[in-house]
């Protein structure tokens, strides 16, 4: 089966430490959640028969939803060729301040906002999804003179993947998402990152701080209680530490890439935890 990769680029994708993420994962199980699903690296790389996918963003699940409903996908196609088509400096900017106007913005076809959420993914600079206080997507052109918003085949088998298996997409938030998760289901947390010190963490107008990552670990918990199996991965900070400790924590190296300050990009250490040991990692 051919598998697909996420259809943008996103903040804390977790492709550097997919092969980790697997080792990790339990043998079996029932639905796969994944409550900040993002581009979904995991998702596509498990490619799992029944899931429930959330993201809060919902510009992004916005682009899942389309991918999935074949109508929607074949009109967001025609779009993505027209963005291909046009691509400059001044039709970027044009298209970015689309949502400028909440009013137009709100009334505009989804399959066409679809289609600008992923031409300004590939086209901005740095492939970073940023919005303002007023959430106005307001990352700066990427200079690229061409554009390839499909990525060869990618769209097209995502979409398969999307339409051939039972795949319920979600825009809520991450206590909502889980709420029907029962045991011997996987949920797989990747939450915005905690930090020691305070860097970019605001992928949302939300934003996420240490109180909702208190309150993500009383989610854990009680899916612990419920007899599902539980996977997060973070940052290794004080508090990730302190709110997981009765579990297995597992610290890795991952590579970072996204970064607002280009000199801190490099490695930094990231913690796996899980309410379960695995064949894998039984003996860890
Ligand atoms: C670290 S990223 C996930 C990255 C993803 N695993 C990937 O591979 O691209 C965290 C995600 O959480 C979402 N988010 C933030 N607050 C949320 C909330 N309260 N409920 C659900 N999702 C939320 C953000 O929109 C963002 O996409």
């Amino acid at each position: 089966m051919l598998k697909g990769k996420p259809f943008v680029k996103w903040a804390g994708g977790k492709r550097q430490i997919i092969d980790k993420l697997k080792e990790y994962a339990p043998d079996t199980f029932n639905t796969y959640y994944e409550p900040f699903v993002g581009g979904g690296a995991f998702l596509f790389e498990l490619s799992p028969k029944n899931a429930v996918i959330n993201d809060y963003n919902k510009e992004l699940m916005n682009v899942y939803e389309c991918i999935k409903g074949a109508n929607k996908f074949d009109k967001m196609c025609k779009e993505l060729n027209h963005h291909e088509t046009e691509h400059s400096e001044d039709y970027y900017y044009r298209i970015r301040n689309m949502d400028r106007d909440k009013k137009r913005f709100n009334r505009i076809a989804d399959y066409k906002r679809a289609a600008r959420t992923i031409y300004l993914n590939k086209a901005c600079f740095n492939g970073l999804y940023r919005v303002n206080s007023k959430n106005e997507f307001n990352v700066p052109f990427g200079k690229k003179s061409k554009v390839n918003t499909y990525e060869g085949q990618n769209l097209g088998i995502v979409c398969g993947y999307l339409n051939y298996n039972n795949i319920r997409i979600l825009s809520t938030d991450f206590e909502e998402a889980v709420k029907d998760a029962k045991k011997g289901d996987f949920i797989y947390f990747d939450p915005p990152y905690d930090s020691d010190t305070s860097t970019f963490n605001s992928y949302t107008e939300e934003g996420f701080g240490k109180e909702e990552q208190k309150r993500l670990a009383k989610v854990f918990k009680e899916l612990d209680k419920r007899g599902c199996y539980v996977m997060l991965s973070n940052h290794n900070t004080k508090l990730v530490n302190e709110l997981y400790k009765e579990f297995n924590v597992y610290v890795i190296e991952a590579k970072r890439n996204i970064n607002s300050n280009g000199k801190k990009r490099g490695k930094v250490e990231e913690v796996i935890i899980t309410n379960y040991k695995n064949d894998r990692t039984f003996n860890n």
